[in-house]
């Protein structure tokens, strides 16, 4: 494919079929790390950048957006194609990787909150409104932005066009909404039976309870901070949270068993498609989003020292979904 400008590359993403219980249920991993900064990110920040108007574009503003790290190094991308400003608010603790993949865009990184692990979302927020306010900066809000959700038309289609309307579970991780939310909305107008189901990190609060630390990057929503009206409660049929050490665990064996580097946020996703699939009828085709690559993670997700550190145990992923990986071997050591 020859493409005049990299924004063409965002979108027709490739997918991994991993047949389980012996190709009586399928599970369909959407390898969104593909896009080109390896987020599905790139959707929904080229459409909240294609839905600013066009007075604001042709002004060559400034824009500002407080990110865990996927979303700015999607702005980051787009702006240094469109020749726009951007600052990107981020948490003192984001990875160095993802902050000089912003600054290698050309945008700015303020850093945001106290750097002792704590996930500074709603102070991100209160500074990108202050720069708004007072900088004169378009704050792209992707919490409650339409255009973050309406990013993932173009996804759902994919989905449809690939596997046609027999899908018949989206499970996926939930932060902003957009990705569930926007995905959710398109498939079920073709398919009013989807089963839809939301994955967030234990600690998070978006579907209720306790708060509490985790360290699944990009998704969820620590306490304190608010839910936006991208999230959708009526196009999702059930909220499930998945713990890091199970999370985790399904990262490490997707890159040792399938070659495949997926995010924290991903590995939640497929576990908990993993327990739907012990159960689902046969015929069933569980679809997920590999949110992001696992490239992002080196020095965490996949370095023992960092987990160690953070007292995250890797288990046996072969062992507890046995049931599903009857032509594997009965048990790998690590
Ligand atoms: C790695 C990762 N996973 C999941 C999510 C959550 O996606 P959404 O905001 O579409 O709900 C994000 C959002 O930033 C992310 O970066």
């Amino acid at each position: 494919m020859i493409v005049n400008n990299i924004l063409e590359t965002i979108g027709r993403t490739p997918m991994l079929h991993i047949p389980l219980r012996r190709g009586e249920v399928g599970l369909y991993i959407k390898l969104e790390m593909f896009n080109p900064t390896g987020s599905m990110k790139d959707r929904m920040a080229l459409s909240m950048v294609d839905s600013l108007p066009i007075a604001l574009k042709e002004a060559a503003i400034s824009i500002v957006e407080s990110s865990s790290g996927n979303t700015a190094s999607a702005l980051a991308m787009i702006s240094a194609v469109r020749r726009l400003q951007f600052t990107a608010l981020m948490d003192s603790h984001a990875s160095s990787d993802k902050i000089f993949t912003v600054r290698a865009f050309g945008s700015k990184v303020r850093v945001v909150g106290s750097g002792d692990g704590a996930l500074a979302t709603d102070q991100r927020d209160e500074e990108a409104r202050r720069i708004a306010i007072e900088e004169g900066a378009y704050w792209t809000e992707q919490h409650n932005n339409p255009a973050n959700a309406a990013g993932y038309m173009g996804l759902a289609a994919e989905l449809l066009e690939d596997l046609g309307p027999r899908i018949t579970h989206f499970v996926s991780a939930i932060g902003t909404g957009g990705s569930l939310c926007g995905t959710a909305r398109q498939l079920r107008q073709h398919i009013p039976e989807l089963q839809v189901i939301g994955v967030e990190p234990v600690g998070s609060i978006i579907f209720g309870g306790q708060g509490g630390c985790y360290r699944q990057s990009g998704t969820g929503t620590p306490e304190g901070a608010n839910v936006g009206v991208v999230i959708d409660y009526d196009a999702i049929d059930s909220g499930r949270k998945v713990g890091d050490d199970n999370a985790f665990s399904i990262c490490h064996y997707l890159a040792r068993r399938h070659g495949l580097l997926v995010g924290g946020s991903t590995g939640g996703a497929i576990y908990e498609a993993l327990s739907v699939a012990l159960e689902a009828p046969v015929g069933s085709r569980i679809v997920t989003l590999a949110c992001d690559s696992g490239t992002k993670y080196l020095d965490t997700i996949f370095n023992q020292d960092w987990l160690s550190s953070h007292d995250i145990h890797i288990t046996d992923v072969e062992a507890e979904f046995a049931g599903l990986f009857a032509d594997a071997p009965a048990h790998r050591s690590r």
